[in-house]
């Protein structure tokens, strides 16, 4: 399904790579992968291409809708390729209407690693993303009591929409 031989050249790098790179490295990669032998059934799923001193890469096939809600990588940018369906991705403003940005098949876009963002994925879409420096920690946010809060995730674990949060900006919004 994917060649293992461009994915172990595209892997390859010393030391941190900036948004754009992680976003060049997420095409290269789109460009190997046979989407048409993927695995269709189930909800979705989530395969680690390779992890290295340098970066992080996985291929994110998703079944049903899935929000991330408003997270940080802890330091990590990110390029994000989208290989089919349809993906948005909206940082945290505060004080101004919201920026939603969506991007469709052959599409992709970079975040910085200071940054705090939320991605909603459609049902069907299929992407790449590429971290830098490898993923440590996953911080999501939401409101408790109506004060922000940061939870840690393992970056093998998925988060989901923060629900509080969203509730409040879309009241903002009305
Ligand atoms: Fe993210």
């Amino acid at each position: 399904m994917i060649d293992e031989a461009l994915l172990q050249s595209v892997a390859a790098a010393e030391g941190p790579l900036s948004p754009e790179q992680c976003a060049e490295k997420a095409r290269l990669v789109a460009a190997s992968v046979d989407s048409a032998a993927l695995d269709r059934a189930g909800v979705g799923d989530a395969m680690l291409l390779w992890r290295n001193e340098s970066s992080e890469a996985w291929l994110n096939t998703w079944r049903e809708p899935r929000d991330t809600g408003y997270h940080d990588h802890d330091g990590s940018c990110v390029g994000v390729h989208v290989l089919e369906g349809v993906a948005s991705n909206e940082p945290l403003v505060i004080g101004g209407p919201r920026r939603i940005s969506t991007y469709g098949a052959g599409e992709s876009f970079s975040f910085p690693g200071s940054g705090i963002h939320r991605m909603d994925h459609e049902p069907g879409a299929v992407t790449i993303h590429v971290y830098s420096p490898p993923l440590r920690v996953i911080g999501h946010y939401d409101l408790v009591d109506g004060a922000l809060q940061r939870r840690a995730f393992s970056p093998d674990e998925p988060t989901g929409p923060s629900g509080a949060l969203n509730d409040a900006f879309s009241e903002r919004a009305s």
